[in-house]
């Protein structure tokens, strides 16, 4: 019986509707719906053992363009959720509670991801505190490896049964637990008296396989569990919220559901038809010549990203029609496919052939290509609809929290909130939105 089911479309987080209602400005996720019936909906996590970065310590929402797909040919948006970001619902309606069964899958991406406390979604306290071992049983990815880790350098899929992500049986190293990383990523996990399991798949194509199946962990507290019945997505139990990752859609059961059981729903996934796509690409088609202006008001509408002859450094600066034919040229690009990766694109100078935009420690430069795989991923951006719902972003490919943004008229690639200046939160949904435009030179 489904108790909780969460997908972000057309008809809730966003989709079509959501494109003309939020044009020109910023819309964020408030609610992600229960499709159930149970009314088990996710809405802001409120200040839990640790607090977000929103006023009064609750986390914040997520941007409602962050995360565009197609799913069997209609747009919808999955939650992205950066560091700090967090939905939480405390007062659920007959989800497992104590030692009950109960199994859960979310559709996740597995290129967006990073190793901080605790992209999670499922069964957590009430209390939004750490109530002792067993007290939570959660889908949790990313390469986190400060409780548990599987094969490779992640991210993996584990379970936050708190106090631990585990990979298998215990705590450390499980080496049947794979690296996994399709960029729709069908995640399982299930739980009941003295078992539990994890599986997983590409959730495009393909069966589940599974990663662990096996006793509850031998540790004090985690036999029979103490599952307290919460519902969160996006951060650990006692809402510790240093993670990333995105969500598109999730399901929780009470019962322990069956291999066969999740392998029709994984065919049922896959027949869905996930797709990255043609979201909002516009018209970057390789081999075209294009402009990007920036779409920050009012200081940087008639903006544009160029280099210039002092340096290699990428900056925006005011082009118009009277602007010189240097001036124009620098802020010509030619639109490649990705050096790295050729379902995304990268950008060639159109006055000096042969030298890329690319990133290095952060900050937008022009130079030539070296040939080497570093230098290609730093010049591949995979184009998405605006952050801020205007025009384009272009996620860095090898830093897939990271957008093209330009902060002080100076270029860098800059996560939504972060360590560096330019990464900070304050106008990132518009500076990291770019107008493709008609070429100056
Ligand atoms: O179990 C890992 C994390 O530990 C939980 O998500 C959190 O509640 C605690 O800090």
């Amino acid at each position: 019986m489904v108790m909780a089911s969460c997908r972000t479309s057309d008809d809730s987080a966003g989709g079509q509707g959501s494109d003309s209602f939020c044009a020109g400005t910023s819309c964020v996720i408030t609610v992600t719906y229960d499709q159930s019936g149970k009314g088990n909906h996710l809405t802001q996590a409120l200040r839990g053992h640790w607090p977000g970065p929103a006023e009064g310590g609750n986390d914040n929402l997520a941007n409602a363009f962050e995360a565009p797909v197609t799913v069997a040919g209609h747009k919808a948006y999955g939650v992205y959720a950066a560091p700090g970001t967090g939905y939480r619902n405390n007062h659920t309606n007959g989800v497992a509670t104590g030692d009950q069964p109960e199994g859960m899958y979310a559709i996740f991406d597995g290129t967006h991801f990073n190793g901080g406390c605790c992209f999670d979604y499922g069964n957590a306290e009430t209390t939004g505190n750490d109530d002792g071992n067993g007290t939570m049983e959660a889908l949790y990815f990313g390469n986190s490896k400060g409780w548990g880790y599987g094969s490779g350098n992640g991210p993996w899929v584990m379970a936050d049964l708190e106090n631990g992500l585990f990979s298998g049986v215990n705590r450390g190293f499980n080496a049947n637990d794979p690296s996994v990383n399709n960029r729709f990523l069908t995640a399982m996990l299930k739980g009941g008296p003295n078992q539990w399991a994890i599986r997983g798949g590409d959730a495009q194509a393909g069966s589940p396989s599974t990663f662990f199946n096996g006793i509850r962990p031998t540790a004090g507290g985690y036999n029979p569990m103490k599952k307290q019945d919460a519902i969160i997505l996006g951060t650990g139990g006692d809402n510790s919220n240093a993670s990333a990752g995105t969500f598109y859609e999730g399901v929780m059961t009470q019962g322990y559901p069956s291999d066969a059981t999740e392998n029709a729903v994984q065919a049922n996934i896959t027949a869905a038809g996930y797709d990255s796509g043609s979201t909002g690409t516009g018209t970057l088609t390789p081999g075209s010549r294009i402009s990007l202006r920036a779409t920050t008001a009012p200081c940087c509408t008639s903006h544009y990203l160029r280099h210039d002859s002092a340096d290699n450094k990428v900056v925006i600066s005011d082009t118009s029609s009277s602007s010189s034919a240097a001036d124009k040229a620098d802020a010509t690009w030619i639109v490649r496919a990705g050096l790295a990766d050729t379902s995304c694109l990268s950008f060639e100078s159109a006055n000096s052939p042969g030298r890329f935009l690319h990133h290095s420690n952060y900050q937008l430069y022009l130079d030539a290509d070296t040939g080497g795989s570093s230098f290609a991923k730093d010049a591949t951006f995979c184009p998405t609809k605006g952050n801020s719902g205007a025009g384009t972003s272009f996620r860095s490919v090898n830093f897939p929290t990271n957008y093209l943004r330009h902060y002080n008229y100076t270029a860098y690639i800059a996560s939504n909130g972060g360590a560096n200046a330019w990464d900070s939160s304050t106008s990132w949904a518009a500076d990291t939105s770019w107008l493709v435009a008609q070429p100056w030179g």
